[in-house]
């Protein structure tokens, strides 16, 4: 079933405006002359000053990116003023909230209105090009604003996850100095309420670069406000003019940071520039999702991760597209919800993750079937791999057979998509990624770094750099050589296993680091094991990804106690409430399983090889176990695993 190959459809070939000719074509001429490819491509979006110098990359000694370096533009002019003349009145947002009787829809020139308007207050509290702005908000109409006005002013924005801690919050300020913080008093998700200014407060008190605070008045709960710290967004931007001169910015200035995690303890704030970072997200949107003028899209992420970056904001809005954002969850109040929307805003084109296709799938297709699904093209899945039996659901139940599904992979790093079919133009074959887009240049290694050929499996690389690739760790470019260019030097390695098969398709096989992909979302083991281990009880702990039905991959946490500690329930609960509390919900444990020892070398070190087995039941084939120091205590930990 999994080698199933799902041709392109006549009909939608014929329509696509990338069939599989223009895609030969393409990529031969981006083989040709990647410079000419690029300053052709360059011109998606709109320039100051165009580029002469298109590419300037080395991958190896301490690593320099740079594309389109002699440019100048300002991001929020690509996604707004250019606009203005030909679709200033077409629906740039529709914004459906949690609650199924509200929504909005806001213009491309009420969006340049609210934009210039943020951007002239926060140039008067004394923002300037160059400074770090924190954004943690929900996912209502000013996230976007407050992006881009950002972008516009010249200032770095950094979002953090309106799920995350206080703590988690704090760390991400603190790791970039942002002067500035843009919050509203609460959001809400599922019928219940985020207390995100109470969540900003407790983290300010360990913030002392956070000048200023705008809160966006959502819910209207009651919060605290800090005289000459905290201001109403709408009082402050009320009496400002919405025209806003856009910083004139290089197109190897920065744009944002994300934080995401890695191997280590602590998240990487990762950094992409605006001139690469922007051609390569409309020029994704566009081919990958066959966006045609006046289509409805919607991606069902939040701007707190790299998907609302690129797929919410920058890539729909620079191709001018109508873009919908969704504040709520698939599941409330009911798990019909994803189609009521579908229906309800005539959405073309669908973009969501496996974890959401995997727990409406348990429903069965009554929810889905439920409702009009005619207006959807395209069907899209990112964050994860899609198992075979998911992507068949999908195509099958939300698609009637009709859609072709793009199955997009790629990373906070990349910027944007980097292998996945175009839906035109590349046979989709369901659990693949399929082929790299044309500029994209994988390979798979083995352990030593050595190119394989043909069908093969191993580690993931990209041998090139493309516009939209992170450009540095803020604040710590040898960290940056060192995570990504010196597993396999000279070459971007990307912490995914993959398997290329005959036909050149790849399928992702996952993380092969000390990263777990739960319901999508990347979390660094050694960040959960931190928290545990700042418990008071606890004395060790290991965490480790298991098999998960629908989240992919669940956190798997083995705890060793201090002495004279007893394992008891209560201590259970209290741990993953501990866990919830130090990084936020999503590093909520799935399993915590009383470890007296953990199996380590006669060195010291973990053997979590060991330790993932147990936690996938595949005990049998242990391997070699003979450089433990004490073999009894892997036999201690498989009779007592957890679930
Ligand atoms: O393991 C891959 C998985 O998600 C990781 C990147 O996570 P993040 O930076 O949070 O970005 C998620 C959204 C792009 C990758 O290293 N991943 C992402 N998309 C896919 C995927 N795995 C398989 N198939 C995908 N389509």
């Amino acid at each position: 079933m999994a080698d199933d190959i799902i041709a392109v459809k006549p009909e939608i070939a014929a329509k696509a405006r990338v069939d599989a000719a223009k895609r030969d074509a393409m990529v031969a001429a981006e083989a040709r002359d990647a410079d000419a490819f690029w300053r052709s491509e360059m011109t998606r979006i709109a320039w100051m000053k165009e580029p002469t110098k298109i590419k300037a990359v080395d991958f190896t000694g301490d690593v320099s990116i740079k594309w389109f370096w002699d440019g100048e533009l300002n991001a929020s002019v690509s996604c707004l003023d250019r606009h203005l003349a030909t679709r200033g009145d077409q629906v740039a947002i529709i914004w459906e909230g949690d609650d199924p009787n509200s929504d909005s829809k806001v213009t491309y020139r009420d969006l340049h209105a609210r934009v210039c308007k943020l951007a002239n207050a926060m140039r008067k509290l004394g923002v300037k090009k160059g400074d770090r702005v924190c954004i943690y908000l929900p996912m209502i109409v000013e996230a976007a604003v407050a992006m881009l006005a950002c972008a516009r002013v010249g200032a770095i924005h950094s979002i953090v996850f309106g799920g995350f801690s206080p703590d988690s919050l704090a760390s991400r300020i603190q790791d970039s100095a942002c002067s500035l913080l843009i919050t509203a008093d609460e959001g809400r998700r599922g019928g219940r309420k985020v207390p995100l200014k109470a969540n900003a407060d407790e983290a300010l008190l360990a913030c002392p670069s956070i000048r200023h605070v705008i809160v966006a008045k959502n819910t209207g709960g009651t919060v605290a406000m800090k005289d000459g710290r905290d201001h109403w967004w709408e009082a402050l931007t009320a009496g400002e003019p919405d025209t806003c001169e856009p910083e004139r910015m290089n197109a190897e200035d920065p744009l944002f940071i994300l934080y995401t995690s890695g191997s280590t303890g602590k998240p990487k704030g990762v950094l992409h520039t605006t001139g690469g970072y922007m051609v390569w997200a409309a020029f994704t949107h566009d081919n990958v999702f066959d966006y045609r003028d006046g289509e409805i899209y919607w991606c069902t992420a939040d701007v707190g991760w790299v998907t609302g970056h690129t797929y919410i904001v920058y890539g729909p809005l620079a191709n001018g597209a109508t873009t919908l954002m969704f504040e709520g969850v698939p599941s409330w109040p009911d798990n019909g919800r994803f189609w009521q929307v579908c229906a309800k805003h005539k959405v073309n084109i669908f973009y969501t993750a496996p974890t959401a296709i995997r727990a409406l799938m348990r429903d069965g297709e009554a929810p889905v079937r439920k409702h009009d699904r005619s207006s959807i093209r395209i069907l899209g899945s990112v964050g994860e791999p899609i198992n075979p039996e998911a992507w068949l659901w999908y195509y099958r139940v939300v698609g009637d057979e009709r859609c072709p599904i793009v199955d997009t992979w790629w990373q906070t790093e990349t910027g944007g998509i980097l292998i996945s079919p175009l839906p035109g133009a590349v046979a989709q074959k369901p659990g693949s990624a399929t082929l790299p887009l044309p500029g994209v240049k994988p390979a798979i290694v083995d352990g030593e770094g050595n190119i394989l050929d043909g069908a093969a499996e191993g580690n993931l690389v990209i041998l090139d750099s493309w516009p939209g690739q992170m450009r540095t760790i803020y604040g710590d470019h040898p960290r940056f050589a060192q995570t990504y260019f010196s597993t396999f030097p000279g070459k971007y390695f990307t912490g995914d296993g993959a398997r290329r098969d005959a036909d050149g398709y790849y399928w992702i096989t996952g993380r092969v680091d000390d990263v777990i992909n739960v319901a999508g979302h990347r979390m660094g083991t050694a960040e959960v094991e931190s928290a545990l281990v700042a418990h008071q009880s606890v004395a060790e702990a290991a965490v480790v990804g298991m098999p998960h039905d629908i989240k992919g991959q669940g956190i798997y946490a083995y705890v060793t106690l201090k002495a004279g500690v007893e394992p008891t329930e209560a201590l259970r609960k209290e741990l993953v409430a501990w866990v919830r509390k130090e990084i936020g919900p999503i590093a909520t444990p799935d399993a915590i399983q009383w470890a007296p020892g953990l199996p380590k070398t006669r060195s010291g070190k973990i053997m979590r090889r060991i330790l993932r087995k147990i936690a996938a039941n595949e005990t049998d084939g242990l391997g070699d176990t003979s450089t433990l120091a004490d073999p009894g205590v892997v036999q201690e930990l498989i009779e007592n695993k957890v679930g």
